[in-house]
């Protein structure tokens, strides 16, 4: 019988802009309740286009950007900047371990336990070893550890995605490597809160959104389905009045053989350093996954320290080589890419504010131990249809960094992107700086006492950003095999 209902529905949602549920049993051979047919349709009010509100009536949706003006990211932005675990996601991942490991999980010898992995796992981590296997008190202690700051970070990228309109009504997103289920958490969390948003600015924005996951670990998948189920049934109804989100059964398979359904969206976070292809390799893994999807953002995170982040950037340069596109961060200013060797270059967000339950686990010596706040973490954003973050091109007055060993000790203008915060300290401030032509690593190197009207828009810069440098001078580093490109108060540094 769900056949003919099914079927019904999507005579409807062709035909009309909009109806009551009610309004079909005027054509079905058996009848039901409104609430009956809402819950037969609604795991495929996604693939209807339609979206069916609490008062069970049913709209066409037509896929169209969210709105992203200034106040909404504004209003976005100022939530995100004191960055934290909501307190709903706090106490969803509390009551989790409490399930797990009882309610005096952080005091006596699970307390020890759980401590005693958590360093394990760090110290696993930099050997490169045995990070494949998530049992149940390795779910915990990632949980308690690294679960906060991945996802908090998250919401940042997807905040720059909205705000450049590449975030629409309806949208669906792929898991890959879901691990507990950090980032379908944080985005079902980040819709959330720009829903509130646009109520209370007045905006009527309804949301059709599907997200599926790949897991390789069948613990990590369990703690997925318990916590996104637990999340969206503990939303209110008024919560989900504006938003229809499915959430499809997670694949049990590796990325690398997966049959991974069409996405718009393809979010590898902290996935590809633990998987054994090598970093050129791993292209052919993500070029794979992305192969069902039109024109995918393929949004790939890994740690910011230096082994895992110059690898990424390796499958990045790989990928390209297949077609894909940079997004972001990086802009190739003359046209030209880059080989990706031996780029080391993240981006610093601070850090979030400690979750009560880490808190809890670092009431030991030596706490520093158990406690991560810092997000700091390198990215690519890339897609198949060339889109870019910044279409900037440099035409002629400037030099390539490529070129800069023909003018070692003179002054020049160059252009190119900001590609880190300051790495100096407060009396040097030194930037990491990238036009995609120069195979050594070159810096913005500024002297606080050279800090002037004309070049103190260098401070300005986001990661990625672009800026024109007006008569710097180049030094060469041959210690480290750099160059620096010393800012002085004559310097004008322009963001373009
Ligand atoms: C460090 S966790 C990251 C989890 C989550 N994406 C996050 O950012 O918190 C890595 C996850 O990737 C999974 N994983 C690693 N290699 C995989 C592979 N080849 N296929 C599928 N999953 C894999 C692990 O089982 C683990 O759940």
């Amino acid at each position: 019988m769900n056949d003919e209902v099914l079927s019904l529905a999507k005579y409807l949602a062709s035909s009309r802009a909009g109806y009551a549920l009610s309004e079909m049993n005027l054509y079905l051979s058996e009848k039901y309740e409104e609430k009956e047919l809402y819950e037969i349709l609604k795991p495929h009010f996604y693939d209807l286009d339609i979206f069916c509100g609490a008062d069970y009536k049913c709209t066409k949706l037509v896929k169209r950007p969210l709105p992203a003006d200034e106040t909404v990211i504004r209003e976005l932005d100022k939530l995100l900047k004191k960055p934290k675990l909501p307190a709903r996601i706090e106490s969803l991942i509390e009551s989790y371990i409490e399930r797990s490991c009882g309610k005096n999980w952080h005091t006596g010898r699970t307390a020890e336990l759980i401590r005693e992995n958590i360093v394990k796992q760090k110290e696993e981590y930099w050997k490169r070893k045995g990070i494949s296997k998530y049992p149940k008190i390795r779910i915990i202690s990632y949980l308690l550890y690294h679960f906060p700051v991945y996802f908090c970070q998250f919401q940042f990228l997807l905040l720059e995605l909205l705000e450049k309109g590449l975030l629409t009504n309806k949208m669906s997103f792929l898991d890959a490597g879901s691990g507990p289920g950090t980032i379908s958490l944080s985005l079902m969390d980040f819709l959330h809160r720009l829903l509130g948003v646009y109520s209370k600015k007045g905006f009527d924005v309804k949301l059709n959104i599907r997200i599926d996951s790949v897991e390789q670990a069948q613990e990590n998948i369990n703690c997925y389905k318990e916590l996104a189920s637990s999340y969206l049934s503990g939303l209110s109804a008024s919560a989900l009045e504006n938003a229809n989100i499915t959430i499809e059964e997670p694949v049990h398979a590796p990325l690398e053989t997966v049959q991974a359904p069409e996405a718009d969206f393809i979010i590898l976070s902290n996935v590809l350093a633990e998987m054994s292809p090598t970093p050129r390799e791993r292209a052919d893994v993500v070029e794979r996954l992305a192969s069902r999807s039109k024109n995918p953002t393929i949004i790939i995170i890994e740690p910011a320290e230096r082994e895992t982040s110059t690898a990424l950037r390796i499958t990045q340069h790989a990928l390209t080589r297949k077609g894909f596109a940079i997004y972001s961060p990086c802009t190739f200013i003359w046209g030209v890419g880059c080989t990706g060797e031996d780029c080391w270059s993240f981006l610093e967000l601070g850090n979030i504010q400690i979750p009560s339950f880490m808190e809890k686990i670092a009431r030991a010596e030596e706490s520093y131990r158990y406690i991560n706040t810092d997000m700091k973490f390198s990215s690519v954003i890339l897609r198949k249809d060339g889109l870019a973050k910044h279409a900037y091109r440099a035409k002629g007055k400037f030099v390539r960094l490529a070129n800069l060993k023909k003018h070692v000790e003179k002054r020049v203008n160059v252009v190119a992107s900001v590609m880190s915060g300051n790495l100096g300290d407060e009396k040097t401030f030194v930037f990491k700086i990238c036009d995609s032509t120069a195979s050594i690593p070159c810096y913005a190197v500024l002297p606080s006492y050279h800090i002037s009207e004309g070049n103190k828009r260098l401070f300005e810069a986001g990661y990625g950003d672009i800026v024109e440098i007006y008569g710097t001078l180049v030094r060469e580093n041959k210690a480290l095999n750099s160059y620096n490109l010393l800012i002085t108060r004559n310097t004008i540094v322009k963001p373009v």
